[in-house]
């Protein structure tokens, strides 16, 4: 298995993964899809024998969420002071390759890259569900020192408003966020 940056051949394959497993709905694929030619997006993939078994994703230069949290964003928007923010975006590991610290070096790559394009904060994003686990949860700390988190219930309620639905609770979503500011 290796571990490579991600190139615009990737991005029809990450729209796809995304859109079945983080998040269903056009929006993300379009959102992932508009990123082609990757002007302000960079990720790292592992591939084994040519297969991309996992990816980490990230914007740059731009605080968002998977949808709109204008509150949140300002509070962010003011901590950054308009330093080069870094968010992350998709983060995902097929489930036969799980458990083996995939994400974990995914995470730890995406951290350095973002540091070598002179990133000073990472933001995350990690999805809590609705009985509590946090799968990125062990996975973010990779991103840097921890300066903000807040967890936030129901942060995906509106979904449906924006054109997307939840892989676990469908229209109705009933999971959190547990959004970190990181400094890199
Ligand atoms: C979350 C995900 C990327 C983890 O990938 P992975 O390669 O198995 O992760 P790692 O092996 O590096 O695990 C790192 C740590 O996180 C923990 N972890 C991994 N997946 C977890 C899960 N679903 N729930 C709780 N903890 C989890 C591991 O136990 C490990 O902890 P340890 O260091 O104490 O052993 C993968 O399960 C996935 O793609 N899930 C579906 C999509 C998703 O939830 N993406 C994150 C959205 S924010």
């Amino acid at each position: 298995m290796e571990f490579c940056t991600v190139g615009p051949e990737d991005l029809e394959t990450i729209a796809i993964i995304s859109e079945q497993h983080l998040t269903h709905g056009k929006k993300i694929l379009e959102e992932i899809r508009h990123h082609r030619n990757l002007k302000d997006y960079f990720g790292v993939k592992a591939v084994e024998k040519g297969e991309m078994i996992g990816f980490y994703t990230c914007i740059e230069n731009d605080i968002v969420f998977t949808l709109p949290h204008p509150e949140m964003k300002s509070l962010i928007e003011k901590m950054t002071a308009g330093e080069k923010t870094i968010t992350g975006d998709t983060l995902y590991v097929k489930p036969a390759w799980r458990g083996k610290g995939i994400a974990s070096e995914l995470a730890r790559r995406v951290t350095a890259m973002a540091r070598e394009r002179d990133g000073k904060y990472f933001l995350t994003e990690a999805w809590i569900h609705p009985e509590g686990v946090t799968p990125a949860k062990k996975i973010v700390v990779f991103n840097g020192e921890v300066i903000f988190e807040k967890i936030i219930p129901f942060f995906y309620r509106d979904l449906s408003k924006y054109g997307m639905e939840c892989p676990i609770c469908g229209k109705d979503c009933r999971c959190g966020a547990q959004v970190q500011l990181h400094r890199l």
